[in-house]
């Protein structure tokens, strides 16, 4: 496979070998990354996603070495380079390579690579299908707001979900259903939405804060709070929301059936409201 590869401002192959044994990715997890989608050559959401490594590279002191601009001329010339038209960008910042110890050095630069590939959106078929979801513990740290690479815990809910059979795991903790392993959560009760607030129990997600926009903007009432895990099983209906599932109905938790195992009706009015934003 050779896929474009940018790395550290130049381009080149995802076969060439580009990264130092003790980079500090590698070695300690401490990089953080953003996937982002892209549509006949269009990034979607490119300044959602900016914004967001912006916020959490800040947060854990890691040099950004993009401004806006330079991410988006970035990415033009990675897309430019790309031989397929839809698909998604990997992007990782570590906080750069030195020898290992656990403190960093002060004037340690980042590694800054980013990749396309090719991805299978989901068709109008699994749209309405959708998928179904195991609760399983969550595993993770106590900063999930910020997109880290520690992605071990999710990586095992995932793995979990697989064996089970179902499409992703929602994450429980301290009885709160608090994220999916790879995508935010929303449930529908009385007519409204219900995720989880922003903290540090969960991922920011780009599509999780543009569905509560198209939610409020269709007069749908949406309650930010943490839900509990027993009322999982008093739903209308269920979503979840990530880049590249988009608004995914969940049609059984656990092996319970949601909604009938059909497709809600807000669920359907947010996944058409999303597919038209992206290409808007
Ligand atoms: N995952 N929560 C977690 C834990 C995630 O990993 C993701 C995204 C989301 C949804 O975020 P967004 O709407 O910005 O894609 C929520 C990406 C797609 C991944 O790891 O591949």
């Amino acid at each position: 496979m050779n896929d474009v590869l940018y790395v550290n401002g130049r381009f080149t192959t995802t076969d060439e070998r580009v990264l130092g044994v003790e980079d500090r990715g590698f070695q300690f997890g401490d990089a953080l990354y953003e996937v982002f989608k892209f549509l006949r050559k269009r990034p979607i959401f490119l300044g959602d996603h900016f914004h967001r490594l912006e916020r959490g590279l800040r947060e854990i002191e890691i040099r950004n070495p993009w401004d806006e601009s330079s991410f988006a001329a970035m990415t033009r010339e990675l897309l430019d380079r790309t031989s397929f038209d839809d698909g998604i960008v990997y992007v990782q910042i570590s906080r750069g390579e030195a020898e290992r110890v656990h403190f960093w050095p002060d004037d340690i630069a980042p590694t800054a690579i980013a990749y396309s590939r090719r991805f299978i959106f989901p068709d109008a078929a699994k749209k309405e299908r959708g998928i179904s979801v195991i609760t399983t513990r969550d595993l993770r740290w106590s900063a999930c707001n910020v997109k880290s690479v520690n992605l071990l815990g999710n990586a095992i809910a995932k793995k979990r979900a697989q064996r089970a059979g179902a499409g992703e795991a929602l994450l429980i903790d301290e009885g709160i259903v608090r994220e999916g392993a790879s995508s935010n959560f929303f449930a529908v009760r009385d007519g409204h939405l219900i995720t989880h607030p922003l903290d540090e129990h969960i991922l920011p997600g780009v599509v999780r804060d543009r569905v509560i926009g198209l939610a409020l903007a269709a007069k749908i009432r949406v309650d930010e709070r943490p839900l509990r895990e027993a009322e999982l099983f008093r739903l209308e209906e269920a979503f979840m929301t990530s880049t590249t599932q988009g608004v995914m109905p969940v049609s059984e938790i656990d092996g319970r059936v949601v909604a009938n195992s059909r497709r809600g009706e807000i669920t359907a009015t947010l996944q058409q409201a999303l597919d038209t934003l992206e290409l808007s």
